[in-house]
């Protein structure tokens, strides 16, 4: 048997400090636990501009294309604020996004015990989440048609079009199905029925594919309710599937509930290739963080966690998966924090590689 392959591309910033430490992991699998990976590694964004001049190169995008799954850290950066639009780091991460096709963008908001005190909502609303938002990733108002700014009368009219294929709808609602059952088997789809005719559609094609799981408790909610329902008593929900537009904001959202930008993973999975895995991107939701890069404070565990993710989608590696997740929280649990996790001054961060080695300890 072949060895799961994984394309790291570490990027900018603290993109290639917080990888740094998800390598030591792997090659702590690989010594203590038998599990190996063929691991290669090569650039994005930022890194790849200064090289050849564009964000993704050619050869990279095809590598993407081959393995079992990508783990990306972060793109751009205050040095390529100048460069023309076509070039800049962050086209880099949509040109992977897009060639891949990766249509169903999974946000969990998870909140770990020890971190319940950096929610903006009271501790026992927050401790024990644990939700995941299935945004759909390659449709909806953000790539619409018509859509610009346009002449008419004597004024301007900026136009975007919410556009969804039934199709589109089914692919994304097939993958929030298939996790709701590997979870609680409960599945809440949000839209604007009451106003919006893609809505109505959405609602419909979800109910459709619903009766292919019978065994998953289907419910829909309006996306405004569903905002609100998310903030009042998150943990009602289990798997939320939604569009492009409220899913980036519902994410967003949901995952602030348990606390820092340091901690947040994701996902983005694309049709199934031929060993019935789906093709895959995995990275943290934080951005290259200039103001700490270089510093070794980045907090690694959001890279950490998204490689775990990659563990239980990608690898078939569940239990990996829920051991290094294990292994996250019992570090926080004995209160070893970098500076992102500290409320007290007076009390020293951990560095993002003592972080990366307390987590292997653990
Ligand atoms: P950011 O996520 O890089 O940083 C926001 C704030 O959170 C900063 O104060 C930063 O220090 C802190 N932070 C972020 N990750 C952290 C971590 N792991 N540990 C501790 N603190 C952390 O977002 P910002 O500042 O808006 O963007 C900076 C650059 O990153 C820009 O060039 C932006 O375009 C790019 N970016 C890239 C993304 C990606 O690669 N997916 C996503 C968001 C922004
Ligand atoms: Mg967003």
């Amino acid at each position: 048997m072949t060895n799961p392959s994984l394309l790291i591309l570490p990027g900018d910033g603290i993109g290639p400090e917080v990888m740094a430490e998800v390598r030591k992991i792997i090659g702590w699998m690989g010594d203590k636990r038998g599990v190996t990976f063929d691991v290669s590694e090569d650039l994005v964004g930022g890194a790849a501009y200064d090289k050849h001049g564009v964000p993704l190169a050619d050869e990279t995008m095809a590598k993407a294309q081959k393995v079992d799954a990508v783990l990306l850290g972060a793109v751009g950066g205050p040095k390529y604020d100048d460069l023309d639009f076509s070039v800049k780091p962050e086209r880099g991460l949509l040109r992977l996004r897009k060639e891949m096709d990766l249509y169903s963008n999974l946000r969990p908001a998870q909140c770990f015990d020890a971190l319940a005190d950096f929610s903006s909502l009271k501790k026992d609303i927050v401790s024990g989440l644990d939700i995941m938002i299935v945004r759909e990733l390659t449709s909806g108002v953000y790539f619409g048609e018509p859509r610009g700014i346009f002449e008419e009368g004597n004024e301007r009219v900026g136009i975007n079009t919410q556009r969804y294929t039934e199709s589109e709808i089914e692919r994304g609602a097939r993958s929030a199905f298939e996790l709701a059952m590997k979870r609680s088997k409960r599945l809440c789809s949000m839209e604007k029925a009451n106003v919006m005719e893609s809505g109505i559609l959405w609602r419909e094609v979800v109910t459709h594919v619903g009766k292919d799981y019978p065994e998953v408790e289907l419910s829909h909610m309006y996306a405004d309710n569903g905002a609100m329902q998310l903030v009042r008593a998150p943990k009602q929900f289990d798997v939320i599937y939604t569009d492009n537009l409220f899913g980036d904001i519902l994410s967003d959202c949901a995952a602030m509930l348990t606390g820092s930008l340091g901690m947040l993973p994701s996902a983005s999975l694309g049709a199934p290739m031929a060993n019935g895995r789906p093709k895959a991107l995995y990275e943290p939701v934080h951005g290259s963080a200039p103001d700490i890069a270089g510093e070794g404070k980045a907090n690694p565990c959001a890279c950490i966690l998204s490689f775990a993710m990659a563990l239980r989608y990608s690898f078939d590696m569940g239990e990996e998966a829920d051991r290094l997740e294990a292994a996250v929280e019992k570090v926080l649990a004995d209160g070893i924090r970098t500076g992102d996790l500290l409320n007290d001054a007076g009390v020293t961060p951990a560095s993002t590689s003592e972080m990366g080695n307390a987590v292997i300890a653990a």
